[in-house]
């Protein structure tokens, strides 16, 4: 992989350079809650335009229809890009129309523009080689040059990640070198203990993880809404808890294989249980029940891991050499609801493991509860991208990026 280091040595100004970024950021109507992938890649953005290039850069927000749809308009990410570098971002209201090859046209050396969401066109997300190899020509003549650094997306075979960059000559952005680096030392060089924590809602978004990490981890911890599944597994009342059940066989499938090789699967021991789910906007009190694990009420959800269950999984984080975690423990937006996931993150911090935070809701998560980022190993834009990776599958955006 070309770096942007080796690109700068190259010569980039004057040269309109495509940057591909995951600036896929939370939004709360038109404010930006969560601005960590802006900022993660804007190093990256001001490099080049400090090098002379007229910087163009693109991404996905959401997941709209392949038409516009003003709720996933990139607009605020453009204003908030604009105030991290601390110049104007000008915003393109289209990917590749009217409005794109005017703002590109009028980038002067140094300027960055923004392209509305690449998701308003349908070549975006297209199944079809043709549909998105049409989309892609056409991003391909606003540019000289592609950088792929939008981590967060490189496990999407979509026309900007993996048919652009096959267009045009092209290097990877900071970002992804330092993400890539991360994974890969937790896949070739671990310190053990290594030990894995995964929460979230689907219990098959992680199958495919778990089934690799089975032959790796020392240690995996399971919450949120995942865990009841595989409590479902074991026999024990749920309750109205999240269930996926037809995954059970696969749970009891890899709790066999856990233990056959030694590997500790920890499952909570309580939950913390309600009979309505909180309300996220007003966070009014929401009157949780603590209960043992294998004695949820028949008419109650389980919404965290209750406090045995913390100082638990605080105390197998404690000698960690490694530590993965991907997945809030519980319903963490709500403060009735969030201790779960802040113990986990403390655990993290409180170990002198090398943390590595996957992405996603877990990140969110840890800037959100008020914890310092800096004080992780590792923070990952990507949530899907990173596990994907940890899953040892080959991922389309940086499988582009190689030749
Ligand atoms: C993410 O949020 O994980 C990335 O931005 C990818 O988004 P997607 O799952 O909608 O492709």
């Amino acid at each position: 992989m070309k770096t942007i280091d080796e690109l700068l040595q190259d010569g980039v100004e004057g040269k309109r350079v495509f940057v591909r970024a995951d600036l896929n950021v939370p939004l709360d109507g038109t404010t930006i809650t969560d601005d960590g992938r802006i900022r993660a890649v804007a190093p990256t953005i001001a490099k080049l335009a400090a090098a002379g290039a007229k910087v163009i850069v693109a991404s996905h927000l959401g997941r709209p229809k392949g038409a516009p749809d003003p709720r996933f308009s990139l607009a605020p990410a453009a204003t908030r890009l604009g105030e991290i570098l601390g110049k104007q971002v000008t915003f393109a209201t289209d990917t590749v129309g009217d409005s794109a090859k005017a703002t590109v046209a009028a980038l002067a050396n140094g300027e960055v523009t923004l392209l509305e969401n690449l998701r308003f066109n349908a070549g975006e997300t297209s199944k079809d080689d043709a549909e998105r190899g049409a989309f892609a020509d056409a991003l391909a003549e606003l540019a000289d040059i592609y950088v792929g650094d939008g981590f967060g997306a490189v496990h999407r075979k979509h026309a900007s990640v993996f048919d652009l960059p096959a267009r045009l000559p092209h290097a990877a952005g900071d970002l992804i070198a330092t993400e890539v680096g991360v994974l890969k030392k937790l896949t070739e060089d671990v310190a053990r203990p290594y030990v894995v924590v995964l929460g979230g809602a689907k219990v098959s978004d992680k199958l495919g993880v778990i089934d690799n990490l089975l032959e790796k981890a020392d240690r995996i911890l399971i919450g949120g809404g995942m865990s009841y599944t595989f409590l479902k597994a074991k026999g024990h009342e749920v309750g109205i808890s999240l269930l996926q059940e037809d995954q059970i066989p696969v749970c009891l499938e890899y709790l066999a294989r856990a233990e056959k090789r030694g590997v500790e699967f920890v499952l909570p021991v309580d939950v913390l249980v309600s009979a309505d789910f909180p309300d996220l906007k007003t966070k009014a009190p929401a009157n949780p029940e603590l209960v043992a694990s294998d004695a949820i009420p028949a008419d109650k959800e389980g919404l965290d891991i209750g406090p045995k269950t913390r100082e638990l999984y605080a105390s197998k984080l404690a000698d960690a050499g490694t530590v993965f975690w991907n997945g809030p423990m519980g319903v963490f937006e709500h403060p009735d609801y969030a201790n779960g996931t802040k113990a986990v993150a403390q655990g993290l911090l409180d170990s002198s493991a090398f943390t590595v935070v996957g992405g996603g809701d877990s990140a969110a998560a840890v800037r959100l509860l008020g914890f310092d980022e800096n004080a992780f190993g590792h923070i990952s834009t990507g949530g899907g991208a990173s596990l994907e990776y940890l899953e040892g599958k080959t991922l389309p955006g940086l499988a582009a990026l190689e030749d």
